[in-house]
């Protein structure tokens, strides 16, 4: 998500923190600032301007020159709270502005902080939640603890997943100090020769050290110009090795990974917890953002899910969910057709929109036609301040932290997610059969273990593997399933041709025998998805038909030890978990291997030809 930068030494700290901010830079951000502590004490000296670190933060720095300075934190922001403007930018400073924070992640009970602490007198200047943190620290500041015990304090009342990096002006004869805190979100300690960096991403640091210690969940840093000190979660001091780091500046980017796509793929266990923080709990779903569309759900009559490419898939593998939990007719619109297809909208049609960029011009044309309609109107996006969440009654955001790769995952699989629970909860407030609450309180259930279960599925990718080098020579390859595995298996084809470039289709099963059947040869590989049980049987003939026709068969199954696994020549194995989630671990061994396929084939995964991150014509 966002990018943090600090640093304590001989150095010109602006210049080192601006450099660090541009190698954050891939990270893709809105907003950039600095805090750098002057020699003599007093106030810090923060610089933050909305936009591009060139044409924002660069020009912040000639209107507002800062004098030399040894200390300092920087941060390069993607917005999660409030949008992206030169107040809502880091650093947040505390009241006196002596000392200030920079943050990346999510505090979830900012809210009843930032309330405690009004009343106490402190005076916010943001909307963001990070700016609870330094008017947190201040009080324990002014209570009589040192920095690194203030910030202790601080934390001890935060709730939610982040990393930290603090710093304050000299007082007395303490000198500057950082203080860096990991809590879920990365931070490491660069440690150079008399001279200490704090950073989100080993990147930032490079061109000054390749020795760094990789906090661990729970740690505290301490920088002074003196040295280091790391500290665990109950203010032990503790020894952490230092690590001699190897890579080159743009393997850094990529996190060591040889392509954003594979380093996306394998963020999606954290995207999915920051995409689920705080929504769920005791068969409930928090999602307080849905304030207009909960209010207007009872007069419903019909929901329209209506996306673009990926974005269309995880509103077809939603459609059912939709139309289960809220007991009314859903459908699954592509933009480009519904904004010419003079859908019959009114008041009563929830119209949701599907879009990791937010910027989709076909979504965003049929935005414009809702509103015309005067029908409610709900974003589930990735970026905040786009287009779509400025635009909707209600937003949702997914989370999944920027996403560089043409081809979406993260984005997809956190979509995926949020529909769900969006469902849930407009099911809820409306009312929904017994039958259909067991199916919610099964995916509220299982949806906090699927992080661990695709942490199982991203270890072992032999069998992905194995089927990659298979098709990898192919020129044509089919997906088949039923009900929310069809919905999968149109994602599976579409990530395979587009990064590949094998020609790849995905047919409802059991359509296969009216038309697609015909192309099925000798040896032509078929991927089989079945994960639904009350289809298990109807697919099991459907692998049989293909077998019969000589298709090569590789079954993704959440039953590898059922007798259709035995008969494929091939079969990846999917933790078991809810009916309504299996899509988003199938959606990971097919990303997986689409992304290992078209490695084989050497071809440009990150940047495949003719296509564009975001589509912004029509
Ligand atoms: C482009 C991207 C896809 C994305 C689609 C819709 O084609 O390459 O990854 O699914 O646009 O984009 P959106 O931002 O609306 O989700």
């Amino acid at each position: 998500m966002c990018g943090i930068v600090g640093y304590i030494g001989p150095r010109c700290a602006t210049d080192v923190i601006m450099d660090g901010l541009r190698r954050l830079e891939y990270r893709g951000y809105d907003s950039a600032g600095l805090a750098l502590v002057p020699r003599a004490g007093g106030q810090v000296h923060v610089i933050k301007r909305q936009g591009e670190i060139e044409t924002g933060l660069q020009r912040g720095l000639q209107e507002d020159p800062p004098r030399f300075s040894g200390a300092g934190i920087g941060h390069t922001r993607w917005a999660t709270h409030g949008p992206p403007s030169d107040d809502n930018a880091h650093p947040h400073t505390d009241c006196t502005g002596s000392l200030a924070v920079v943050h990346n992640g999510i505090i979830e009970n900012y809210f009843e902080l930032g309330q405690a602490l009004r009343e106490e007198g402190h005076k916010f200047r943001s909307e963001v939640d990070t700016e609870v943190i330094p008017h947190l620290v201040e009080t324990h500041r002014d209570a009589g603890a040192d920095l690194l015990e203030a910030t202790m304090e601080a934390v001890r009342n935060l709730r939610g997943a982040y990393a930290l990096a603090v710093v304050e002006s000299g007082k007395g004869d303490d000198g500057e100090a950082l203080v860096g805190v990991r809590r879920e979100s990365p931070l490491i300690v660069g440690v150079g020769e008399d001279e200490y960096f704090l950073a989100s991403d080993i990147a930032a640091v490079l061109p000054y050290t390749r020795n760094v210690v990789i906090l661990e969940n729970g740690d505290f840093a301490l920088l002074t110009r003196n040295g280091y000190a790391i500290f665990d979660e109950s203010g032990q001091e503790v020894e952490r090795p230092v690590e001699v780091v190897d890579w080159d500046a743009e393997d850094a980017e990529r996190g060591g990974h040889p392509h954003f796509m594979i380093k996306e793929i394998l963020e999606q266990p954290a995207a999915w917890v920051a995409a689920l923080q705080g929504r769920i709990g005791d068969d409930t779903v928090y999602l307080p953002e849905l304030e207009y569309t909960t209010g207007i759900v009872d007069r419903l009559s019909q929901v329209y899910l209506v996306g673009c490419g990926t974005s269309y898939h995880a509103a077809l593998a939603a459609r059912p969910q939709f139309e289960r939990m809220l007991g009314i007719p859903a459908r699954a619109e592509i933009a480009s057709e519904f904004r010419y297809a003079d859908p019959a909208l009114g008041t009563d049609s929830l119209v949701v929109f599907v879009s990791q960029s937010g910027e989709t011009a076909d979504t965003l044309a049929c935005l414009d036609l809702a509103k015309q309609a005067d029908a409610p109107t709900l974003g589930i996006t990735n970026v905040v301040g786009s287009s779509l969440s400025r635009g909707v009654d209600d937003v949702v955001f997914t989370r999944a932290g920027p996403e560089i790769s043409v081809a979406s995952t993260k984005t997809y699989t956190t979509q995926l997610l949020i529909l769900d629970l969006i469902a849930g909860h407009l099911g809820t407030t409306r009312g929904m059969r017994e039958e259909n609450a067991q199916r919610m309180r099964a995916v509220l259930a299982h949806a906090p273990d699927l992080p661990g279960e695709a942490e199982r599925l991203l270890d072992d990718q032999e069998a992905v593997l194995g089927v990659a080098g298979y098709l990898a020579p192919w020129e044509d390859a089919f997906f088949i399933g039923r009900g929310l595995d069809f919905a999968a298996a149109m994602e599976g084809q579409l990530k395979l041709k587009e990064i590949s470039y094998i020609h790849a289709e995905a047919c409802a099963a059991g359509e296969l025998k009216h038309g697609t059947l015909a192309l099925i040869e000798q040896d032509i590989p078929v991927i089989a998805i079945s994960t639904q049980d009350h289809l298990r049987e109807k697919m099991a003939s459907n692998v049989e038909e293909v077998r019969a026709r000589g298709g090569w068969i590789c079954l993704v199954t959440d039953r590898p030890e059922d007798r259709t696994a035995a008969i494929a020549d091939a079969v990846i194995p999917i933790p078991r978990t809810a009916e309504v989630l299996s899509p988003v671990l199938v959606a990971l061994a097919l990303q997986l291997l689409a992304y290992h396929t078209a490695v084989m084939r050497g071809c440009p995964v990150d940047k495949p030809r003719n296509l564009a991150k975001s589509v912004t014509v029509e």
